[in-house]
């Protein structure tokens, strides 16, 4: 068997090894087993490639492609292990940069470096795959950019308008298809430097325009633009395996960002194209009257008296980690006979799933874990509702004002229940800028300060509660 030969025959194996990733993962109990396949599946890709480049490259060049994987391997294991969980998508953005980065890399090596065996209609298709590959790598590497700093809060996550934004994204597209003609007919660097130039700029810009309930679908989106900009690299590069990995990377997120549209009930096209035809609502985060606080001991007496409870998380569960003392709370509650359950959107966090990693992290049992749309019609019935680090997924001005940014994103009816209490540190607006007009309500009350303190503060609560009961159980035997 050639080298080729083996090589194509692990490419295969690899590719399985990936779909067999994908399939894990879609699921919690087979999540880690999608992991390991997908490691497995990566050490084979790794291995064939650097077999079939053994072949043309010098001593010294493997040397230096050792070098390179033994410091990127480093760097990945090292941000891995340190990387806090709510750092989570800001580290997915700053990867997919470097996927378009690379992507925009291999479409100008392309260019400066051509198979000097190809001629007529293979080399327009050539020149066609060097453009094409650099403006999805240079768009995902400027846009995952921004997302990265729309994420780690570096900055505001409220959209940009620039007057005429939308005529200046279908300019940027409209440039982009001309000059690629241009391109094949006859290549120049000044052509390259000027689709590179655009592309980075319509990236950013793309990103920029989103606001910040609807960067969950920018998330997955920028993860099928650098599965996209693989395959390109894949094309340029003649690499089986990188076009089938991208083409997997790039559907998967695709569908991905799809449901996640249908979730939040908003237009697939409309926010990949930055957000066209989302009115520009004014984002509106001033106080909205008068609101109503309660304490940790106060919580406890609710919450002794209470039949029925739902508990619905959100980011700032995340940040003060309260995921362990909440558990412990559902478990108390329903010891003591009372309903229990979390009622999950599919956007609370900053990643799918989010929720129920953390829930699942403190063995929260599964079926008392609730997606929206299978709770939604029983917070009406519901005694207490308690509303852990929660804000824009439980905000009723999605339902109820048509001018609001986040209106018509489907949200947890939680102002439906008896008793809402709200645990946060301020009243300060969530992840998408607007205030929340639950925490004015009637029957909301905000328990203000760190969710874990105030939680372990419920605890101790409920457990003084107890004491004089326990008591005279004791001194009646
Ligand atoms: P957010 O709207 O992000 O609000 C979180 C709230 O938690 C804040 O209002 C904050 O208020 C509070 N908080 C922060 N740290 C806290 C702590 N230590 N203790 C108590 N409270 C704390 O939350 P959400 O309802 O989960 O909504 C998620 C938002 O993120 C949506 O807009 C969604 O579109 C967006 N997003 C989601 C994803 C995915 S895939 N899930 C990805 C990107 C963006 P204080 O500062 O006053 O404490």
């Amino acid at each position: 068997m050639t080298t080729d030969t083996a090589a194509q025959a692990a490419y295969v194996v690899a590719a399985l090894l990936f779909i067999l990733s994908l399939a894990g993962l879609s699921q919690h109990k087979t999540s880690r087993s999608g992991v390991v396949w997908g490691i497995a599946g990566m050490v084979v890709a790794l291995a064939a490639t650097v077999g079939l480049a053994s072949r043309s490259i010098t001593a010294t060049g493997l040397v230096l492609i050792a070098v390179a994987t033994a410091v990127g391997a480093g760097i990945g294991l090292w941000r891995a292990r340190v990387v806090e969980m709510t750092g989570m998508p800001e580290l997915i953005a700053i990867m997919h940069s470097l996927v378009g980065l690379a992507a925009a890399f291999v479409g100008w090596n392309g260019y400066l470096d051509v198979d000097a065996e190809l001629s007529g209609s293979l080399l327009g298709i050539h020149h066609a795959e060097v453009f094409i590959g650099v403006f999805i790598g240079a768009v995902t590497f400027t846009g995952s950019v921004v997302a990265y700093l729309k994420l780690s809060a570096r900055i505001n996550s409220r959209p940009l308008t620039l007057p005429g934004k939308h005529v200046l994204n279908v300019g940027a597209l409209v440039a982009f298809v001309g000059l690629t003609v241009a391109f094949v007919v006859r290549p120049n660097m000044g052509l390259l430097i000027a689709v590179t130039v655009i592309a980075l700029a319509l990236g950013a810009h793309l990103v920029a325009s989103i606001g910040g309930g609807d960067m969950p679908v920018v998330v997955s989106m920028l993860n099928s633009y650098s599965g996209w900009a693989a395959a390109a690299s894949g094309f340029l590069l003649s690499n089986n395996l990188l076009i089938v990995t991208g083409a997997l990377v790039g559907s998967s997120g695709a569908y991905l960002s799809y449901i996640m549209c249908k979730a939040m009930n908003r237009s697939f096209l409309s926010v990949i194209a930055g957000g066209f035809g989302t009115p520009a609502a004014a984002a509106d985060d001033g106080e909205q009257g008068e609101h109503r606080e309660i304490n940790a001991e106060e919580t406890a007496e609710l919450l002794r008296d209470a039949t029925s409870v739902i508990i619905t998380p959100g980011y700032g569960m995340a940040v003060a980690q309260a995921q362990y003392p909440v558990a412990e709370l559902a478990r108390k509650l329903r010891d003591r006979g009372v309903e229990v359950r979390f009622g999950i959107h599919p956007v609370a966090g900053r990643l799918p799933g989010h929720m129920n990693v953390l829930l699942a992290e403190a063995n929260v049992p599964y079926d008392i874990v609730l997606e929206m749309d299978e709770i939604n019609d029983d917070f009406a019935a519901t005694s207490v509702v308690l509303v852990i680090g929660a804000n824009d997924t439980v905000n009723p001005a999605a339902t109820d004002n048509p001018s609001s940014p986040i209106a018509g994103m489907p949200v947890l009816h939680v102002w439906e229940s008896a008793h809402v209490i709200v645990f946060k540190r301020s009243m300060a607006a969530g992840y998408a800028g607007v205030q929340n007009p639950l925490f004015f309500r009637e029957n909301t009350q905000m328990l203000f300060g760190d969710a874990r303190q105030r939680v372990e503060d419920i605890l101790r609560g409920l457990d003084a509660l107890d004491a004089p009961v326990r008591e005279m159980a004791g001194t009646s035997r």
